[in-house]
């Protein structure tokens, strides 16, 4: 039997380019490129085993491809402080060429605001578990991202699954709501009026009958939410509504081992995802409940293939099995090795470890 954890830092070093960027997927043509959400919970794993040099290699990376778009940015800025509408053009894309450019080969539903979120939140947790400065270049494009996160936070976009973009997503709030806490952990910068709004428009808007619902207009839960708690801390893990969200999603995403992302998700039919299995597993293991979370542990164990690949999902328990075919059709076999799975699966062994 392979190693999981040693396979795991293995592939994710592999698959991460001279750039410093981590490919999505090294088998997947669709995910041939970096996601900041992506990226930023995969150095996030390394740093938590040590391998600091990887994880820094992708935020010099990162900072890179938004000093490159500064003066992009602070148009986008001053327009929404304006209250003027930002074009597609002065948007961050969500996804990069390893070399750091937009991808623009294929129509992408690029106005996603959550993994600048998340990758704030991990430079700063680079920053813990390396005990190193951060490179100037990395502060200067964090604050540069805080700014646009600051005054766009409110707007619409499409969510970390990439869809519904008309509506303001609960996991992209705390996403932001953790990156911007996250760096003024770091720079000492007070953002805390940004912080309020986000917490007051998340009570007002998206709790409904004493749970976290998945968006604006819905009163179902979402897989992400998970994220609320950990790693954002929106909310206290024992909270009484995060509770009571956190059965819903058992009830809900849970009908086999692993976890779905949400009741009516069909991408290739809406199976059961690894990295969603670990989160929910790391959430437990945060509750002290190393039982539930050594449980989610075994289920990904099992699923990895003879040489420790680990997919993006698993076609079990399909929400809607006349999607799975079509979406093969379309883009070939599930994306495996999936780098975020690998991560996910990291940080659940180490939080079970400690
Ligand atoms: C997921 C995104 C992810 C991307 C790359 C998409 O299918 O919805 O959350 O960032 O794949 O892994």
């Amino acid at each position: 039997m392979v190693n999981l954890v040693e396979t795991s830092i293995n592939i994710i070093q592999k698959f991460q380019s001279e750039s410093g960027a981590y490919v999505a997927s090294p088998n997947f043509p669709t995910y041939n490129y970096c996601w900041f959400r992506d990226g930023a919970f995969t150095a996030y794993a390394m740093d938590l085993y040590g391998q600091t040099e990887s994880s820094r290699r992708f935020h010099l990376w990162a900072s890179k491809v938004i000093l490159d778009r500064k003066e992009m940015i602070l148009i986008a800025i001053e327009k929404a402080r304006k209250g003027l509408p930002i074009t597609i053009q002065e948007q961050l894309h969500t996804r990069y060429t390893l070399e750091g450019e937009d991808g623009t080969k294929e129509e992408w539903p690029n106005f996603q605001l959550d993994g600048l979120g998340t990758w704030l939140w991990s430079l700063q947790q680079h920053k813990a578990y390396s005990n190193l400065e951060i490179p100037d270049e990395c502060l200067k494009a964090a604050n540069l991202v805080a700014d646009y996160l600051s005054v766009l936070w409110h707007n619409p976009c499409y969510d970390c699954w990439e869809e519904f973009p008309d509506d303001i997503h609960t996991h992209t709030l705390a996403a932001i709501y953790g990156g911007l806490s996250a760096l003024s952990i770091m720079d000492g910068k007070d953002r805390s009026g940004t912080i309020k709004q986000i917490l007051e428009f998340v009570d007002e808007n998206l709790i409904y009958d004493g749970y976290f619902i998945k968006k604006t207009h819905s009163f179902t839960v979402d897989a992400s939410l998970l994220g609320l708690a950990v790693p954002y801390g929106l909310v206290a893990v024992d909270d009484q509504r995060f509770d009571a969200t956190l059965r819903r999603i058992e009830k809900s995403l849970r009908n086999g081992g692993g976890l779905h992302r949400y009741p009516t998700d069909t991408y290739y039919g809406g199976g059961e995802w690894i990295l969603l299995t670990a989160w929910l597993g790391w959430v437990y293991a945060s509750r002290g409940d190393l039982e539930k979370a050594g449980e989610m542990l075994s289920w990904i164990e099992k699923q990895a293939d003879t040489n420790g690949n680990l997919p993006e999902q698993i076609p079990a328990t399909l929400n809607d099995p006349n999607y799975y075919v079509p979406w093969l059709r379309q883009w070939g076999q599930i994306a495996s090795p999936l780098l975020w799975s690998h991560a996910n699966y990291l940080i659940l062994k180490k939080q079970i470890q400690n």
